[in-house]
């Protein structure tokens, strides 16, 4: 860039300088070709009919397609690293992973007109049915749908014309590995589902958390490492528009060195009896975990927490937790399940940034539009909506461009996955021994 070129040379299509060519009779443009020939009084020729490369322009096939032989060799992109960091040569997109034997080929067109890969989800519950929604909206074929309970696997499947349903992964695989899959059974069943589709060869996103243990997610992050495929962590708030837009006035430096990072949650009391085996600090807390890294820009060194249950049950309903980052920024994260029963889900949910020039939030408690009818309704909370869209579509979009090769870069590193799931366990823990600190391994594989 900014280098001019050597009188004598012309810019090919790849920017490069080459020998100019002198220009060939016959073509577009030039002396003696079609455009000169225009309006001209000469006797009709009858054309001659030509092979299809050489009318297209082609003109001599077999160096041409050595010579772009040799500079594809010369680009090759490293092996898929499990996380995907991006091409070599950032802007230029991967190329799409190969397809494997038995894998289905049926796709789709999507709206830009591109190849679109089928897709199965795994897990058909409350958050399954999501997944199938939005890569509906995004005219992503679902055309697998795994769930062992047979009622909702035909419930869905007939709900949203996904024509092939399975009780187990092992019977998915058996029938053809899909191109990519959707991971959205609960957490403690992540480990197992998600090394059995990258054992197989196929791009998987883990709903958040990675895993419910720390074992789980290592064992996840290995699998994806051993086979060169890739794993998106489902964090979907690093796809919602405003949490994006804070992220990116963080990044540009608006608010100058950041110091600190404060994040709240409240869901209501549904939560500790829908998942009364889940610690808040892996169910919900593992959203702030992964916006206080992101935001804070460096990992979490140490945490120390407090949790409180209400009378006669054992479970957590509030967790307060003080984490210190490896810059120094410190992060205060509460998530609560106190809200009445049907409260909507994030009519509290509050991130606020503070740096040394400046304070930013992210407030959904004070929505733009709030609809209070028979449903409480605000367009700013439509993280998942159930006809598709929101971030959820933002982040599945994302998905298939990484699988496809045209995302050049995660915007979820399978290291933060794993690394929010170490901050939340290490959360749960502190919090069980009265608030004693914990330190974080900077190398959870080791
Ligand atoms: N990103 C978010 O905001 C968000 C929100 C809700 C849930 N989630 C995550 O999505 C996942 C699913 O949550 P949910 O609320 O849909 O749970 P759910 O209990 O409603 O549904 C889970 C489904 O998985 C099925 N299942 C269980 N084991 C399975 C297996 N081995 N193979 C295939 N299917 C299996 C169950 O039969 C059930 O239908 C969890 O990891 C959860 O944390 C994320």
């Amino acid at each position: 860039m900014g280098q001019r070129d050597a009188p004598g040379t012309q810019r090919s299509r790849t920017g490069r300088p080459g020998p100019r060519r002198a220009a060939r009779p016959g073509r577009g443009g030039r002396p003696g070709g079609a455009a000169a020939d225009h309006g001209r009084l000469r006797p009709a020729r009858r054309a001659r009919p030509q092979p299809v490369r050489q009318a297209r322009g082609h003109r001599r096939p077999g160096r041409r397609a050595a010579a772009l032989r040799r500079v594809r060799r010369r680009r090759a992109l490293p092996r898929d690293r499990g996380d995907r960091p991006g091409p070599a040569h950032p802007g230029r997109p991967r190329r799409p992973a190969r397809r494997r034997r038995g894998e289905q080929r049926r796709g789709g067109v999507g709206v830009s007109g591109a190849r679109v890969p089928a897709v199965a989800v795994v897990g058909a519950g409350a958050f399954g049915l999501r997944h199938v929604a939005a890569y509906r909206s995004l005219g992503v074929p679902v055309t697998a749908l795994v769930d062992p309970d047979p009622a909702t696997r035909a419930r869905v499947a007939a709900e949203h014309d996904v024509p092939r349903t399975f009780a187990t992964v092992a019977e998915l695989l058996a029938a053809g590995a899909p191109a990519a899959a959707s991971v959205c059974v609960p957490g403690p069943a992540h480990r197992a589902v998600a090394v059995a589709l990258l054992a197989a060869g196929v791009p998987v996103l883990v709903e958040k958390p990675l895993a419910a243990t720390v074992g789980d997610a290592a064992a996840i992050v290995a699998a994806a490492r051993t086979h060169g495929v890739l794993c998106q962590p489902g964090h979907i708030l690093r796809h919602s528009a405003p949490h994006r837009a804070l992220y990116d006035a963080v990044r540009a430096g608006r608010l100058g060195q950041v110091l600190a990072v404060s994040s709240r949650r409240d869901r209501p009391r549904t939560l500790s009896r829908l998942f009364p085996h889940e610690h808040p600090a892996l169910l919900t807390a593992v959203h702030d975990i992964d916006l206080a890294i992101w935001y804070a820009q460096a990992p979490v060194v140490e945490v120390r927490a407090a949790a409180r249950t209400r009378p006669g049950s054992a479970s957590p309903v509030l967790v307060w937790a003080e984490l210190r980052h490896a810059n120094d920024v410190v992060s205060s994260i509460r998530n609560s399940y106190l809200l009445p029963e049907h409260t909507p889900n994030h009519t509290s949910d509050l991130v606020e940034v503070y740096g040394t020039d400046g304070v930013a939030h992210v407030d959904l408690g004070h929505p733009t539009l709030l609809v209070q009818a028979e449903r409480t309704e605000a367009p700013d909370w439509l993280l998942s909506p159930l006809d598709g869209g929101g971030a959820l579509a933002a982040e599945l979009r994302h998905f298939i461009g990484r699988v496809t090769g045209t995302e050049p870069s995660a915007v979820v590193p399978l290291a933060d996955g794993l690394h929010v799931v170490q901050v939340a366990a290490a959360v749960a823990d502190s919090a069980a021994a009265g608030g004693a600190p914990r330190r974080i391994s900077p190398d959870p594989l080791s």
